[in-house]
């Protein structure tokens, strides 16, 4: 039942802090929604040409369409270029073709949100406020994040932030990683995506083959059309078509 290509004017407009309607679901044809206030972090796996750069594209429309550049930046890594020109110059913080300036950018990123990790005299009640910093959230967006090596034996050059993860919401760091699942089940030792797991963000699983396994939650391979997706998350698998952003 569901369309083989969902226009993003037929989805819901981003809304609060923040909320993207990313498709619709195969049970009722209706949005399903990601909240990056609630799951601070996205992950986006799919063979070759299954739609992942897609995800990316809506979500830079949703960043932009939703804040001022005041109010949230986005740091690109993006090796084929594909998506620089979406992004408006006041809104970009840094963008990344090779593992060596990714490193470099998610270093002072690290740096930079490090700050607003909140210390014990912040009281829990303020958490939800997050009046402790100001400056604008940062959304790291990672194309093809199996493009992007530290350099021999320094691991991911997403690990300066690992520490901060747990603390994403409170400080305003979204990481929307896409991946092609050749090789998956070796991605998901990657501590920056097992973390990101573990703390709850779901994963749009597109078209992958069978030897790959099941390497995320419940899911199986499946073989879908472009733009259709298992959304998977701790609580299950949900098959769905992803809005199409357009080239
Ligand atoms: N949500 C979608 N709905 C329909 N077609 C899509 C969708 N996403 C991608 N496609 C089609 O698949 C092709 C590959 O998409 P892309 O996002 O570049 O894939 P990938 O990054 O996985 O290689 C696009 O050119 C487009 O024609
Ligand atoms: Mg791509």
């Amino acid at each position: 039942m569901l369309p083989a290509k969902l226009p993003l004017d037929k989805l819901p407009a981003p809304e609060g802090d923040l909320r993207v309607a990313l498709g619709w679901d195969e049970q009722r044809l209706a949005p399903v929604w990601h909240d990056f206030g609630v799951a601070p972090h996205l992950m986006v796996f799919g063979d070759a040409e299954t739609g992942k750069t897609n995800v990316l594209r809506l979500t830079i429309d949703a960043i932009t369409r939703r804040y001022q550049p005041d109010e949230a930046r986005i740091l690109l890594a993006d090796t084929r270029r594909d998506l620089l020109g979406m992004v408006p110059e006041e809104y970009r913080v840094g963008f990344a073709v090779d593992g060596e300036s990714l490193t470099q950018l998610a270093g002072s990123a690290a740096v930079s949100v490090g700050k607003r990790v909140p210390g014990p005299d912040i009281a829990p009640e303020r958490l939800p406020r997050r009046d402790w910093w100001t400056g604008p959230r940062l959304f790291m967006l990672i194309d093809d994040y199996d493009l992007y090596a530290g350099g021999p034996g320094s691991g991911s050059p997403l690990n300066p932030l690992a520490p901060m993860l747990a603390h994403s919401v409170n400080i305003g760091l979204h990481l929307v990683i896409s991946r092609s699942t050749s090789g998956a089940m070796r991605a998901m030792m990657d501590p920056v995506l097992r973390r990101i797991w573990e703390l709850g963000s779901p994963a749009l699983l597109h078209s992958y083959p069978k030897e790959e396994g099941k390497f995320i939650g419940e899911a199986r391979p499946r073989t879908l059309p472009a733009g259709r997706a298992q959304l998977v998350t701790r609580r299950g698998v949900r098959l769905m078509q992803i809005g199409y952003a357009g080239p």
